[in-house]
C-alpha cells in the first residue's frame, strides 16, 4: 500500500506561473505525502495503512526516527512510562522495561515500520510546500541528497510530521565563536571524551540536567547554566510515575490543584533548591506547559550531584573568552568545553508556504486537542507539546479522517463509474 509515484510526469508537464522555472521531476501520488519519518509519522502512516489509503513519506535524513537515532545521548531512556509511548494498533514488547532505553524504542520503531510495511523515500528533504488553489493540489518540492536533484509531488492531501524538535537552538553569545569546543547537546553521544574536564552546559532543561549527569559519571567537571527558573519534579513519587499521578489527578482535579499537590509533594521529596540556585517559577508546573510549552524536568539523579557538588549551578552567561566565560554575576570561570542544551524549534516555517493553520514558530495556532486539521487537506501530527502521547493522539484522528475522505471519493467514483458502465450499456 506504500505505493510510490503513481504517475510521473515529465518536467514542465503542467506547470502553473509560479513555478515555470522548475526543471525536476514531478510526481502525482494518490493519496497523502507525509513529511518526517519520525514516531509522528510513522503512526499516521500505520493508521492509513491499515484503511488501504496510499501514501507516500518523505525523509530528509537516511533512517526511520532520526532524532532518536542520529541526535540523541548514549544514556536516554524515555521519561514516562511505558504506556504513554507507545504507537497506536502496535505496542512495545511484554519484556521491555518500564522506561525503556533509546536503542529499544528505536528497535520498537523499526518493528513498527516493517509491521504496518512502512517504506519512506529517504534523504529527501523537503524545501516547500505550497496549495496551488488552480489545480486544488498540494506542490511539494524536495532536494535529494545523492544528486542534489530537485522532486515536486502532487497531491490532495499534506501531513506535516517534522516535529518539535527538528532544528536545534543556538543562541549567540558575544565570545563563543573564538572560544573552541562548543557542541550542541544534538551531537553529543556520552561524557567518554570529557573525562578531567571543565565543561560548561548551558541550559537546564531535561537534556541539560542528564547531560550534566552523565559527565559527572565520566568524571567530567560540569557547571550548569540556570538563567531563569525551572519546575524539577521527582520521576516517581511514592513509587508512582509523576506523570502518571497528573494525569490521573487531571480527571477530577483543576489544573491550579493538581499543580499544588505536585510542587508540595516535589517540595516534600525533593527539599528546597533554591539554595542550590534552582529557582521554582511562580506557576505551577502543569500551568507553564500549557501556557508556554515548557517542560518540567523529571530528575533522574542530576540533584543528587548538584547536593554534592559534583555539579555546580552557575546563573546566564554575559560573554566568552579564550578558555572561559563571564557569567551575569561578574564571576569569571575557566573552561574546557561548552555544551549547548538550549533547545530545538519547529523548522515548519522554513518549508510550508502557508501562515493561516501554523503560526510563525511552527506550531498549530489551534491548540490541543484540536491542532490536527487545517484547510485544503493540510494536517499536523506531533506539534502539541504533549510528546509520544500527543503525537499517537493526532496521528489516530488524522488517519481516519483521510480514511474517511478517501473512502467517500472512491465510493464516489465506483458510483460514477457504475452509472457510466450502466450507460453504455443501455445504448449498446
Ligand atoms: C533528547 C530527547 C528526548 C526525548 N524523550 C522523549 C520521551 O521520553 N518521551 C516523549 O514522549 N517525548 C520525548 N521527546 C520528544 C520527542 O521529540 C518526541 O517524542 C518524538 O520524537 C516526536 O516525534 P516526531 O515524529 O513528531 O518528531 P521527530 O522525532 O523529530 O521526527 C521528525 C522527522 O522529520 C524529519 N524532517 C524534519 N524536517 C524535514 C524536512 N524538511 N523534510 C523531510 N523530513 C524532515 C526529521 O529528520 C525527523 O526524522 C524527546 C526529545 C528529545 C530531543
Ligand atoms: N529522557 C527524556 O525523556 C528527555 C531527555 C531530554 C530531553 N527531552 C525532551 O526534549 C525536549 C527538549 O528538551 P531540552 O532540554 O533539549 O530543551 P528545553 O527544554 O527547551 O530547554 C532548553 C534550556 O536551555 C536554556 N536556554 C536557552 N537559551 C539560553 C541562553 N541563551 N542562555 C542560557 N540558557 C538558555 C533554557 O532556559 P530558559 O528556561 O531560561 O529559557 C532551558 O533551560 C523537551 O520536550 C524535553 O522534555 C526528554
Amino acid at each position: 500500500m506504500n505505493n510510490q509515484c503513481n504517475l510521473c510526469l515529465p518536467p514542465m508537464a503542467d506547470a502553473s506561473e509560479h513555478d515555470e522555472l522548475f526543471a525536476g521531476r514531478r510526481i502525482l501520488v494518490n493519496g497523502p505525502v507525509i513529511v518526517g519519518a519520525g514516531p509522528s509519522g510513522l503512526a499516521v502512516a500505520a493508521g492509513l495503512q491499515q484503511q488501504g489509503v496510499p501514501f507516500i513519506i518523505l525523509e530528509r535524513a537516511s533512517c526511520i526516527a532520526s532524532l532518536w537515532q542520529n541526535r540523541t545521548y548514549d544514556r536516554l531512556k524515555l521519561h514516562l512510562p511505558r504506556q504513554f509511548c507507545e504507537l497506536p494498533y502496535f505496542p512495545f514488547p511484554k519484556e521491555f522495561p518500564e522506561y525503556p532505553t533509546k536503542n529499544q524504542f528505536i528497535d520498537y520503531l523499526e518493528s513498527y515500520a516493517k509491521h504496518f510495511k512502512i517504506s519512506p523515500r529517504f534523504n529527501e528533504s523537503v524545501q516547500s510546500a505550497k496549495y496551488d488553489q488552480k489545480c486544488g493540489s498540494w506542490r511539494i518540492k524536495t532536494v535529494v541528497a545523492s544528486d542534489n536533484s530537485e522532486i515536486e509531488y502532487i497531491c490532495s492531501w499534506l501531513v506535516a510530521a517534522t516535529g518539535e524538535n527538528a532544528e536545534k537552538v543556538v543562541p549567540e553569545f558575544e565570545g563563543l565563536q573564538d572560544f573552541g569546543e562548543v557542541m550542541h547537546v544534538c551531537d553529543y553521544k556520552s561524557g567518554e571524551a570529557y573525562e578531567g574536564k571543565r565543561v560548561l552546559v548551558v541550559g537546564c532543561g531535561n537534556s541539560g540536567m542528564e547531560v550534566s549527569l552523565d559527565l559527572c559519571d565520566y568524571n567530567a567537571m560540569p557547571s550548569m547554566v540556570v538563567r531563569s527558573s525551572v519546575h524539577v519534579l521527582p520521576r516517581e513519587i511514592l513509587g508512582l510515575s509523576t506523570f502518571q499521578l497528573a494525569v490521573s489527578f487531571m480527571k477530577w482535579l483543576p489544573v491550579w490543584l493538581v499543580d499544588k499537590i505536585l510542587v508540595t509533594a516535589t517540595r516534600l521529596i525533593l527539599g528546597n533548591l533554591e539554595k542550590y540556585g534552582i529557582k521554582r517559577p511562580s506557576a505551577g508546573p502543569l500551568e507553564l506547559k500549557n501556557a508556554e510549552g515548557k517542560t518540567p524536568v523529571l530528575d533522574i539523579g542530576t540533584l543528587d550531584k548538584i547536593r554534592s557538588g559534583k555539579i555546580s549551578i552557575v546563573p546566564g552567561i554575559k560573554k566568552f573568552f579564550r578558555g572561559g566565560v563571564e557569567l551575569e554575576n561578574g564571576e569569571f570561570l575557566e573552561i574546557d568545553s561548552v555544551i549547548l542544551a538550549t533547545g530545538y524549534r519547529s523548522n515548519v516555517p522554513s518549508w510550508l508556504k502557508e501562515n493561516e493553520f501554523f503560526s510563525v514558530d511552527g506550531f498549530p495556532k489551534t491548540p490541543f486537542p484540536n491542532g490536527w486539521k487545517g484547510k485544503a487537506g493540510l494536517y499536523a501530527v506531533g506539534f502539541t507539546r504533549r510528546g509520544l502521547s500527543g503525537a499517537s493522539f493526532d496521528a489516530i484522528r488524522v488517519s481516519e479522517d483521510i480514511g474517511q475522505i478517501w473512502k467517500q471519493e472512491l465510493k464516489q467514483k465506483n458510483q460514477g463509474a457504475l452509472s457510466l458502465a450502466n450507460r453504455r450499456t443501455c445504448k449498446s
